[in-house]
């Protein structure tokens, strides 16, 4: 039995060296010093023993026990270090290594334009309408005075609907809409996607964005018009930005004007951009034609009108010195990321 017990100690021992982890060093525990085990087998044989031999191997039993609890004991805490090592050496964060960049979203180069815009108007105490996009004969035609067989009835230049309805092909419906609800005075801009059969390319689509502007009231005339106007521009190009209306025709005014704003490139004197005439043109505008309040149940005996109309998308290429219309719509990430 004392050879059993040695070979039994130094097997032991080995299999204890070589666990390779505490799963391992278990079974080895089990192995040997379990009620199945290695030793407690030895141990059971004790009965068939003389006597006075028991007492010799029953110690010598026991220190093998003690070693070989020791050894398990001492592996046990080595496995024990090495997995807690791995682990923290796993779950370590490095908190000097450099973080992730997330792409930020942020506004349109068109929001940003329009909310310029809308700043100066809410400063002047205007409020901001809207109307729909698809609209009625009457409101995009009938109501602002554009009579049967006017040019911007024509089909070419207006998507219809299959059920007689339009895209609107412009923001003034929004202003008889506006006046049938609103007693003067009235201020407003309306802000909007429009519509026309237009041929996509650098300079159009047919889908951009106008923004209308309407003030009603007793006593309107050209002249607030003007120094409306002058807000606009100075606030958007500059203080030294200067107006001038130009009379033209729209079937909604009268009188009508566009409205030219000196060059903001090179201060009126003629360069390139304004192609040598110092100033540019960014929108129509005038008083608003008699038929128009009346449609939007106005007197126009009482009160008077100016109106205005600028595109938003024009506005913004200006702004921003893009020369192309279709970046503004075709959401390529590398251009939108640049405003
Ligand atoms: N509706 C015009 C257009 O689409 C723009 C416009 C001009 C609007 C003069 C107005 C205005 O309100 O008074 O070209």
């Amino acid at each position: 039995m004392k050879e059993q017990l040695d070979a039994l100690r130094q097997a032991a021992a080995e299999q204890i060296a070589q666990a390779a982890d505490s799963a391992a060093l278990d079974a080895v525990r089990v192995a040997i010093l379990g009620k199945k085990g290695g030793l407690t087998a030895i141990l059971k044989q004790m009965g068939g023993l003389p006597a006075e031999e028991r007492p010799v191997v029953g110690q010598l039993a026991n220190e093998v026990r003690t070693e070989l609890e020791a050894l398990l004991h001492e592996r046990g805490e080595q496995l024990k270090a090495g997995e807690t090592a791995k682990r923290l050496a796993s779950e370590a964060l490095d908190i000097t290594m450099p973080g992730q960049v997330r792409p930020l979203g942020h506004k349109h180069s068109l929001s940003i334009v329009l909310d310029e815009v809308k700043e100066i108007f809410l400063g002047m105490g205007f409020s901001v309408a809207t109307g729909p996009e698809v609209e009625n004969d009457y409101y995009n035609f009938t109501a602002l005075n554009i009579p049967e067989g006017h040019t911007a009835r024509d089909e070419q230049d207006t998507f219809y609907t299959t059920d007689g309805l339009v895209l609107r092909s412009a923001t003034s419906p929004v202003q008889v809409r506006y006046m049938e609800r609103h007693e003067p005075p009235i201020r407003i801009i309306a802000p909007g996607r429009v519509y026309r059969q237009d041929t996509l390319d650098a300079t159009h689509s047919p889908v951009f964005h106008q923004i209308e502007g309407l003030v009603v009231d007793e006593g309107i005339t050209m002249g607030h018009l003007k120094s409306t106007l002058d807000q606009l521009a100075k606030g958007l190009f500059g203080e030294s930005t200067r107006t001038r209306l130009r009379p033209h025709y729209f079937p909604f005014t009268e009188p009508s004007a566009e409205v030219d704003v000196s060059c903001f490139r090179c201060g009126g004197a003629g360069c390139p951009f304004c192609k040598g005439e110092g100033w540019v043109e960014i929108l129509g505008a005038g008083m608003v034609h008699p038929n128009v309040l009346r449609a939007g149940g106005i007197d126009p005996e009482k009160y008077s009108g100016f109106a205005f109309g600028v595109g938003l998308d024009r506005l913004t290429l200006t702004r921003f010195r893009i020369d192309d219309i279709r970046l503004l719509f075709e959401n390529d990430l590398r251009f939108l990321g640049q405003f």
